[in-house]
């Protein structure tokens, strides 16, 4: 590389390197849209996707980092895991309890970060217009997925939150844990029936089968929306159910798997990439 008085200059550039770990991640799209933002974002560094399964996990994440790793996300089956991992955490990733993404800290500690529930807020309300405070949400299932929205929403200060799950107990203790942030219960799918929600999340692992919780007629509000945290290329059967139960906005999971993503970058680097045409390119390559 030249420089102004025409001397060669030794700038080393070097390339940070970051992955996700899971279970299967054949399939993510998590290397891409990292790839696109560093793009975007002029940022030099290198993103890929390894499989990991749950008994590699711990001799896994610590020679990544051993080796000049930089930052990973991970993905099911590994969160909880990458959460017990971390030697420090953020507060909405101990509310979590789950991690999905991990940055080693310049004085070599990793962090646990859990940006699954920020995400999720930034594609409701910042891409989609839809405004969370003094609503109604129900979110049908209490596993990990559901517990990693919460607090973040509870932030946007709803009217309730209902937990609905098919195990009641579950609903109920995960509503325990977060009662002391806002309104929120929990309670069996039975217990819907004459209730009606502006907001129903589906965080069950049900639709990924096909399968949708038992809903009673009624139960979405008028002109209430459906957000499905799965996606896939063509609608879920739960996106599929906000559609013929006349929702105003019935959309799956692809923009929170962008905005997460983003908001793991910003972790990372410092550097906040625009989503706006991440998300439409995705849209666009996942009709057949
Ligand atoms: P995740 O990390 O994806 O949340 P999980 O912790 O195993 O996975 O939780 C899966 C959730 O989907 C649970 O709430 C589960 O209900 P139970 O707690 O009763 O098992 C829910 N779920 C899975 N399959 C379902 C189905 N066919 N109908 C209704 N709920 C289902």
């Amino acid at each position: 590389m030249g420089n102004l008085d025409g001397k060669e200059s030794a700038i080393m550039i070097i390339t940070d390197h970051y992955a996700v770990f899971g279970q299967p991640v054949k399939h993510s799209k998590s290397p891409r849209i990292h790839q696109i933002f560093a793009q975007l974002t002029g940022q030099n560094l290198q993103y890929d996707a390894w499989e990991v399964s749950a008994e590699q996990f711990t001799g896994a994440v610590t020679d990544f980092f051993a080796e000049g790793g930089k930052g990973l996300n991970c993905t099911v089956p590994l969160k909880e895991l990458a959460w017990r991992y971390a030697d420090i955490k953020t507060e909405r990733a101990q509310l979590a309890k789950a991690v999905n993404t991990l940055a080693l800290q310049p004085d070599g500690s990793v962090l646990g970060d859990n940006t699954d529930g920020c995400g999720l807020v930034t594609d409701l309300t910042v891409n989609h217009g839809i405004n969370l405070t003094d609503i109604n949400i129900l979110i049908l299932g209490a596993g990990g997925a559901s517990r990693g929205i919460i607090a973040p929403i509870l932030d946007q200060s709803p009217n309730t939150i209902v937990i609905a799950n098919r195990t009641t107990e579950k609903a109920i203790n995960l509503a325990e844990e977060f009662e002391h942030k806002g309104a929120v219960t929990g309670c069996g799918f039975g217990d819907l029936a004459g209730r009606s929600f502006d907001l129903i999340i589906n965080a069950t692992s049900a639709s990924l089968s096909e399968q949708l919780p038992p809903l009673p007629e009624g139960l979405l509000a008028v002109n209430g929306s459906c957000y499905d945290l799965a996606y896939g290329n063509q609608p879920t059967a739960f996106v599929r159910w906000g559609m013929e139960n006349h929702a105003l906005l019935s959309l799956d999971g692809l923009g929170m798997l962008v905005e997460q993503a983003a908001e793991a970058f910003f972790v990372w680097r410092g550097v906040r990439p625009v989503t706006q045409g991440v998300i439409e390119l995705l849209n666009s390559e996942r009709q057949p």
